[in-house]
């Protein structure tokens, strides 16, 4: 018989998050105001009901900016000192959304704490540093867990759900087109940090973007084998925060050719300068033999092989043929919340069990594996596979 406290989730425990560098564009858009404070208002749902209540405790380096910041969403805890609430033995995750070259100390240090750890990525800014951490926390036995965010936007859930259906026949390409143009700062300020244009600050739209195309193929095509890489700088001045110029020394536009296992290519443009004329900043097309699908952030169009048309290549005739017409939209049929909620609700759910994350550190690794080899590719000007990494 149904009873009034049906409804009522059991209380459970509290998770206590420290959240370092959230201050910044991801930690605060993203993962503070978009995933964390709504979870502290409805506290996370596991599995059998029990409602578990989360706690953030905000981490930065400047004690005005994080008190304001606390102050401003009602955060009791804030420090500037990350190594006492590494050591606090209350705290149970501890997250990661600094700029990367800051990445491998902090998370080193959390692990060694023994603190199950949630990240932005790259996790590091080499595969060695990175596989170290990989290492790092399987041995510790924490639960790691490290951003996939691209997996739970709705388009790409739809494109999955595309491939598990068996809806393409077999797979043959895909086309993955990313990109927009991000001022130079000069006359509009640049709408992302200076930082992504300098190498020796871990900059570079290799080492951003590579790491989620890794998962991306991974998730919908198989494991990647070979990448053949070109990259460029394609604007050598640029103006910072404070309209200083600077040069651009990391890579604005990458240019990949990827070699699937089962013989699929897939083929991604990534680049902070072009102009969009696409549906969305980022679209992938799958070709297959039985039909083809085009997916953006939340869109996904379809079509099969008995609605393909039969274009014929005659330059000295007008197009007649509304070839976007042609395409079928593919429905949700469920109500897709914010990717980074999504997937912190999945990690948290997989701390209290106690077991593993889907994506991992390992994944990570893989990630910061295909950039570093996408670079020597581009430089060496030559095709290059990617070894298994085994921990
Ligand atoms: N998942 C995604 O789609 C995605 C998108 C963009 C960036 N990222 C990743 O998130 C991380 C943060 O990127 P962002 O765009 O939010 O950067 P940002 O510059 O806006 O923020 C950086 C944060 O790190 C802190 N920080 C700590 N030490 C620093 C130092 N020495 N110099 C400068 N800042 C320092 C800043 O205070 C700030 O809180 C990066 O690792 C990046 O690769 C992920």
């Amino acid at each position: 018989m149904a009873t009034s406290s049906d409804n009522v989730p059991t209380r459970g425990r509290t998770l206590r998050i420290a959240m370092n560098g959230v201050t910044g564009r991801m930690g605060y858009r993203q993962h503070l105001l978009r995933s964390i404070l709504p979870l502290r208002e409805t506290g996370l749902r596991l599995e059998d009901g029990t409602r578990v209540d989360i706690e953030p405790i905000l981490v930065g380096r400047n004690a005005e900016k994080i008190a304001d910041l606390a102050a401003e969403h009602g955060i009791a805890s804030w420090t500037t000192d990350t190594a006492s609430v590494i050591a606090d033995p209350s705290v149970d995750v501890y997250f990661d959304a600094q700029v990367t070259s800051r990445r491998m100390e902090a998370l080193s240090g959390a692990i060694k704490a023994g603190k199950h750890v949630y990240t932005e990525k790259p996790t590091a800014e080499t595969l060695t540093e990175a596989i170290e951490l990989a290492r790092m926390a399987e041995n510790a036995g924490v639960v790691a867990g490290v951003v996939h965010d691209k997996l739970y936007l709705p388009g790409l859930v739809k494109l999955r759900r595309l491939v598990d259906e068996g809806f393409f026949g077999r797979i043959l390409s895909m086309r993955g087109e990313f990109g927009y143009w991000v001022f130079e700062g000069d006359g509009q300020p640049a709408q992302r940090p200076s930082w992504n244009y300098r190498a020796e600050d871990g900059g570079g739209i290799t080492v951003d973007m590579f790491c989620h195309w890794n998962y991306v193929m991974e998730a919908l095509l198989g494991t990647v084998q070979t990448v053949t890489a070109r990259t460029a700088t394609h604007i050598p001045t640029r103006w910072d925060e404070q309209g200083n110029a600077y040069p651009a020394t990391a890579d604005d536009a990458a240019y990949g050719i990827f070699e699937i296992e089962g013989g699929v290519i897939a083929q991604i443009n990534s680049s902070w300068a072009v102009r969009v004329h696409r549906d969305e900043l980022v679209e992938f097309q799958i070709d297959g033999t039985h039909g083809s699908a085009v997916a953006g952030l939340r869109g996904c169009v379809a079509q099969q092989r008995a609605h393909t048309p039969k274009p014929v290549w005659n330059p000295d005739l007008p197009v007649t043929e509304r070839f976007r017409d042609q395409w079928l939209e593919v429905p949700a049929n469920a109500d897709l919340d914010n990717g980074f909620k999504l997937q912190w609700e999945e990690y948290l759910r997989d701390v209290v069990a106690g077991r593993s994350h889907r994506f991992g550190l390992l994944s990570a690794a893989r990630g910061v594996q295909l950039a570093e080899l996408g670079l020597r590719s581009s430089a060496e000007g030559r095709r290059l596979d990617v070894p298994e990494i085994v921990l």
